[in-house]
């Protein structure tokens, strides 16, 4: 069994130079919800020697991302974002868990990647060098039934992956609305038996391209 850190400001370690870090980063507008649950019951199934760490974006609140890139000086980084750097930077393996909303990753989600937009930038950081070849995942949860109209979210997290140089391990997505009802999804909760196990190539945008100048 994988070892927890539920806390969202402690480090987990990492056993062995070969062991597999996770990094669960919860998305969702409300506690306890659907996501959060199918994320936990894909987690029951990580590799034996890896650890887990959860963070809340709920909890680490950030606000909306200043594009500083192309100007000079100094911004200042706040505690939130300063230890979800740290946490991101430490994992080998970045779960998004971030419920469906408006066919996409939900606001929380996105402007968290929106920061990593600004630490590619960060002076002395190698942010982009230190994540590619670390994997991406995503769990969702949505109230439609056909998973179909989320394929703007793999989209999206396919070619952010293709451009930071990871691999991508897609989504396990799963049905329900009110908080609770995923339970009631026995094909999700059997795919999050092995949703961990799954391949979990290098990312590669659509034509191969090597992606646009940002
Ligand atoms: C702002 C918002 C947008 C949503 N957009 C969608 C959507 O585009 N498609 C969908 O199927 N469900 C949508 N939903 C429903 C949620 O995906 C669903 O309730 C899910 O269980 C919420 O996840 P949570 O329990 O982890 O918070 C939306 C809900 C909210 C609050």
């Amino acid at each position: 069994m994988a070892s927890t850190d539920s806390s969202d400001f402690s480090v987990s370690s990492v056993s062995s130079a070969s062991a597999r870090s996770f990094l669960f980063v919860l998305g969702s507008s409300r506690p306890d919800g659907n996501t959060e649950a199918l994320a936990r019951a894909a987690a029951e199934n990580l590799p034996a020697d890896s650890t887990q760490r959860w963070v809340d974006l709920a909890k680490l609140p950030l606000p909306d991302f200043q594009d500083g890139r192309h100007e000079t000086g100094e911004w200042p980084v706040s505690d939130s974002e300063a230890l979800l750097q740290e946490a991101t930077m430490a994992a080998t393996d970045v779960v998004l868990a971030s419920p469906l909303y408006w066919y996409s990753l939900s606001a929380q989600t996105k402007r968290y990647l929106d920061y990593w937009s600004g630490w590619l930038g960060a002076p002395g950081l190698d942010f982009k060098e230190h994540m590619a070849g670390r994997t991406l995942w995503a769990v969702s949860v949505m109230s439609a039934d056909d998973e179909a109209v989320a394929d703007g979210m793999v989209t999206t997290l396919n070619n952010t992956a293709a451009y930071m140089g990871m691999r991508f391990g897609g989504v396990l997505f799963g049905n329900g609305s009110r908080p609770g009802q995923v339970q009631n999804d026995l094909r999700a909760l059997e795919r999050a038996e092995t949703f961990f196990r799954g391949a979990a190539p290098l990312a590669r945008f659509p034509r191969e391209s090597v992606g646009a100048a940002r």
